[in-house]
């Protein structure tokens, strides 16, 4: 019998991309999404992609009804993996109630429900935004999450202690939160990938949008920095890599192979790459010039973050595979494939 999964957040970036792994992993995949984010043409995507069309439920999760009868006719899943969040971290600036209502009443939601029905192993997407500026580096799970600069960012931190109170005193259940650094990239078919919502806020899409002709110009902010370049450096991370570290968390919650009722664990390669690291890649793997230009800092930006990624190795079983030209490679396919397509 193969094992159900649900996907929250499933015909988003990252959701998207771990539903296939996990189709690929045989397991049941129901993904879930109320589409504020997304599109369910992702759902035809998947199937062209792997052969197998994930059920699908459009469901606004941050709302108590529709999330209940979500669980009760899916009482017989395995594990959540819980995606489903506002992200832009400007806005959540300027909508801080949008932003704590959507990501806190969604996870309350589900995590109560998840369990009402007896399912009780979660996944838990979180941010390296939670170290805010950080005291060493290669920087461990260890290091004391700080409030960060955001309401986005503040939501994680705060859902991470709502895992940590509810795991304390509820036997059985078992959380994993994973602490991403940068996503970047697509799958290799260039069906899927990321898709902002009008101006890029990150790095990536910026690049692509603006060396497809869709953005002039991009702004580097800032290059003085106590870095090699002066810009800020990162843990750049591909999403396909990103997306085979739920499976191995998944499999270690549905075999009880867990060590603590809630665990954490840092997912990036471990390298960083400043923002002109980045766009030199650009250059030289895609062929094209980028017009940029170096501008004022953006606030709330930190020098430098990059992982520690022995315990996702030592627990998991997992290791980034991809590197910085693959995640530009495909990021750089999946913008040309999807302009071709919508032209
Ligand atoms: P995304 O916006 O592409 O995907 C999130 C999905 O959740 C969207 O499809 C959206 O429609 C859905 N959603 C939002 N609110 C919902 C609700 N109330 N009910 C049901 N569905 C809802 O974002 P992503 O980049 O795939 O991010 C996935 C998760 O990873 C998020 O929790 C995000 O905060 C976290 N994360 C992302 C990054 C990143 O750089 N992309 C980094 C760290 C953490
Ligand atoms: C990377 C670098 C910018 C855009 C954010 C969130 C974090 C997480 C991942 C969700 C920085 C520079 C960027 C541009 C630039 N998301 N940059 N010009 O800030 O590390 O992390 O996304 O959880 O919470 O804060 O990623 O891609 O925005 O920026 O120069 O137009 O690129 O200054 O140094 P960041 P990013």
């Amino acid at each position: 019998m193969k094992k159900k999964i649900i996907v929250t957040g499933g015909c988003g970036y990252i959701g998207s991309h771990t539903a296939i792994e996990l189709i690929g992993h045989n397991y049941d995949v129901v993904v879930v999404d109320d589409l504020s984010n997304s599109s369910q043409d992702t759902i035809d995507r998947i199937e062209a992609i792997t052969g197998v069309r994930p059920t699908f439920e459009q469901v606004d999760l941050k709302d108590a009804v529709q999330t209940e009868s979500l669980f009760s006719a899916h009482k017989d899943a395995a594990a959540v993996i819980h995606f489903a969040a506002l992200k832009a971290v400007g806005e959540s600036v300027q909508k801080p109630l949008d932003y704590y209502q959507n990501n806190l009443y969604s996870l309350l939601n589900t995590l109560k429900f998840q369990h009402q029905v007896g399912i009780e192993s979660f996944i838990f997407s979180s941010s390296a935004t939670v170290y805010g500026i950080p005291k060493a580096l290669p920087i461990l799970e260890t290091h004391k999450a700080q409030r960060p600069s955001s309401p986005y960012g503040n939501t994680k931190k705060i859902a991470e202690e709502i895992l940590e109170d509810f795991t304390k005193v509820t036997p059985n259940f078992s959380a994993i939160s994973l602490r991403y650094f940068n996503p970047i990239g697509a799958h290799e078919s260039g069906e899927i990938g990321e898709l902002p919502n009008g101006i890029p806020n990150n790095l990536m899409p910026y690049i692509t949008q603006t060396a497809a002709g869709i953005r002039d110009q991009l702004m580097v902010f800032g290059d003085d920095y106590p870095t090699k370049d002066g810009t800020p450096v990162r843990d750049y991370i591909h999403v396909v890599d990103l997306a085979k570290a739920h499976v191995q968390a998944v499999q270690r919650l549905i075999k009880q192979e867990q060590e603590q009722s809630f665990e954490i664990y840092n997912l990036g390669t471990g390298n960083g790459f400043s923002v002109l690291d980045v766009i030199k890649a650009f250059e030289r793997v895609s062929g094209q010039k980028l017009n940029y230009q170096i501008v004022d800092r953006r606030e709330g930006d930190v020098t430098e973050l990059y992982a520690s990624t022995d315990l996702a190795f030592q627990k998991l079983g997992w290791k980034a595979e991809l590197g910085l030209d693959e995640m530009i490679e495909s990021a750089w396919r999946w913008e040309q494939k999807y302009r071709g397509k919508e032209n």
